[in-house]
């Protein structure tokens, strides 16, 4: 790849201090997807959640925060994907929130559990029918031999279910992961980046400057 000629500079923002954060980590993390919202990003509240099997090999990909609860940040998909799996096997993941028209990062790392049915269940209603007839539709992660198959299950379910409400599937749901440590980034020039990290010591949180 070649080099641009001149790297970006990261000098968008002022200096993040310590006294510029909220007491609670998810409050900030709130102001800063909506900072991301207000700057016109298409997506901004999607996160890579990085996973790994029991062997602690790792796998991440993107999903899309949908909120907290209970202290914990949440997402939804199949429980039987690859992440499922994985996160069955081993319940400590991170997600890693991106902005870059923000010149900013938000990096967390904690243990997941699964949200109640009926909590997935509200959003799984609140979706639109045709990605919840997706959601019926595709056993995420597992190979299919062309697109053309895909295709037809779908319109065999959409026609199965006319009329009717789609029920979520047993293998859908969501998670909330509850933070441990959750680090706030901004880009600042010449490298020195800011980097605050809040750390969770039982029910409090220490704020701690890190090294760029
Ligand atoms: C912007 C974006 C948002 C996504 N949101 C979700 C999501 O909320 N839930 C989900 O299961 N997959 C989502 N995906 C798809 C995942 O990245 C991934 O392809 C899928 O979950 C299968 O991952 P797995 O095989 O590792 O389980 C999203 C992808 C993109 C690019």
């Amino acid at each position: 790849m070649s080099q641009p000629s001149t790297p970006p500079q990261y000098t968008r923002n002022p200096p993040l201090e310590e006294a510029d954060l909220l007491a609670d980590p998810l409050a900030q993390l709130d102001s800063w997807i909506e900072a991301a919202r207000a700057a016109g990003m298409i997506e901004p509240g999607a996160m890579t959640l990085a996973t790994a099997d029991a062997q602690g090999r790792p796998s991440a990909r993107i999903v899309l925060f949908k909120g907290y609860k209970e202290g914990g940040v949440c997402f939804y998909t199949n429980y039987e994907s690859h992440k499922g799996r994985e996160l069955a096997e081993n319940p400590q993941a991170a997600l890693v929130f991106w902005w870059d028209k923000l010149e900013r990062q938000v990096r967390i790392e904690g243990r997941v559990e699964k949200l109640a049915r009926e909590d997935a269940q509200r959003y799984f209603q609140s979706r639109f029918r045709d990605s919840q007839i997706g959601a019926v539709t595709s056993r995420q992660s597992e190979v299919v031999a062309t697109r053309a198959e895909l295709d037809a299950r779908f319109e065999a379910n959409a026609k199965a279910l006319e009329g009717k409400e789609v029920p979520m599937p047993d293998c859908w749901g969501g998670y909330r992961l509850q933070p441990e440590s959750v680090e706030f980034w901004q880009g600042r020039g010449g490298r020195l980046h800011d980097r605050l990290r809040y750390l969770a010591i039982g029910d409090r949180w220490k704020i701690e400057r890190l090294e760029p």
